[in-house]
């Protein structure tokens, strides 16, 4: 384990900027709490770990990363409950997928315990910024950006790896009018589909603005050979009740293995619901929606935790999923999920972690 009080410098912010925001009122992603942490990639090692006030970074404008896009990162959140108490959810597998990410972009693995401890660091000087009003919370951003100034191809010798936070409320402000898309595609494969690196957000862009035009929250994306499978809805997993089971695609090498995904896959089995992980057809899922036999149908994923789809559109036609109840598995798995992430539900999978804000260790974060 590496120790905070040896390896990460903290300098803290003169003045704390938190009187000034509304938390009530948060949009999404765009209020940044008072620190963020920073490391660099030099020689084969991490150094410089620093926690120090947020700030404009200064790279060269020949930075491989704004060239050739070695860039990846993660999402997770920190949630409080109305004791004060602060936790992480499921933040070791949040380090494993960077390191996931990094290997099949040619980038550094960050030691899990240094990223965690960085992670620590972050949140607990920033503890205050931690939202404890249901359906709010802390979004954490760590990130890995290639910085050699040099503009031929080939992968980076040095990096930076950052971690800033903020807080947040809803990702979708109203369930989700998405179409099934047809022509473009996000990933392929081959590709770098299952990893989170931000060259799959830009290629996401362009598709996604032509169904807003169209009056489309978001996409259902399809593969990218045949447009016949279904594989994720805008940047979240995609899942479906049909005749009481849940199917979601299998994560295959063009889809992101999701943390959200998994933790609602999950439940649902602990719950003794059939769940199918597999090829979901297109064609099928349009007959099971014409014969009205879809439930319900919803994405997962940090940002939005479970976003429900009200209405899919397919060859110029929409199709209404039923209206929602309470008694519904995504409402219930998200109340669930919510419940176990601010400590109220037992932690039977052992998915969160306690930070004491005024202690060095949290030790279950790192076991
Ligand atoms: C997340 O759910 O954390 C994501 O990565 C989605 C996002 C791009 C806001």
């Amino acid at each position: 384990m590496i120790s905070t009080e040896e390896t990460i410098k903290i300098v803290p912010i003169k003045k704390s900027r938190l009187d000034d925001v509304d938390f009530e009122n948060l949009p999404f992603g765009r209020v940044f709490s008072d620190h963020m942490f920073e490391m660099d990639y030099i020689d084969g090692q991490w150094t410089n770990m620093t926690v120090h006030p947020y700030k404009n970074l200064s790279l060269s404008p020949a930075s491989s990363v704004l060239h050739y896009g070695q860039a990846i990162f993660e999402g997770m959140k920190a949630y409080k409950n109305s004791d004060d108490e602060i936790f992480l959810f499921r933040a070791r597998d949040n380090a494993n997928r960077m390191n996931s990410s990094a290997r099949r972009l040619c980038m550094p693995e960050i030691p899990k315990e240094l990223f965690l401890e960085a992670l620590l660091s972050l949140v607990k000087i920033d503890s205050k910024w931690v939202p404890d009003i249901a359906g709010f919370s802390l979004y954490i951003r760590p990130f890995m950006i290639a910085t050699d100034s040099y503009i031929g191809v080939k992968a980076s010798e040095t990096y930076k790896f950052l971690i800033f936070t903020c807080p947040v409320g809803a990702y979708y402000a109203e369930p989700l009018k998405v179409k099934i898309e047809q022509f473009y595609s996000r990933a392929a494969e081959g590709g770098i589909g299952r990893t989170k690196a931000a060259g799959n957000y830009a290629a996401s862009l362009f598709p996604a603005m032509m169904a807003k035009k169209q009056g489309y929250h978001q996409l259902i994306w399809t593969d990218a050979k045949e447009h016949k499978y279904i594989e994720e809805s805008g940047t979240m997993n995609v899942m479906f009740v049909v005749d009481n089971i849940l199917y979601t695609p299998t994560t295959s090498g063009t889809i992101l293995p999701g943390i959200t995904r998994d933790s609602v896959l999950t439940i649902a089995k602990d719950w003794g619901m059939e769940v199918q992980e597999s090829s979901i057809h297109v064609e099928e899922l349009v007959t099971a929606l014409k014969e009205g036999r879809v439930q319900e149908a919803f994405g997962t994923g940090t940002a939005a935790t479970i976003a429900r789809i009200s209405t899919i559109g397919y060859n110029d036609k929409d199709y209404e999923l039923p209206p929602f109840s309470e008694n519904d598995f995504s409402i219930r798995v998200a109340e669930r999920l919510e419940d176990i992430k601010r400590g109220k539900a037992n932690d039977r999978f052992g998915w969160i972690c306690k930070i004491d804000p005024d202690s060095n260790i949290s030790i279950n974060c790192l076991n």
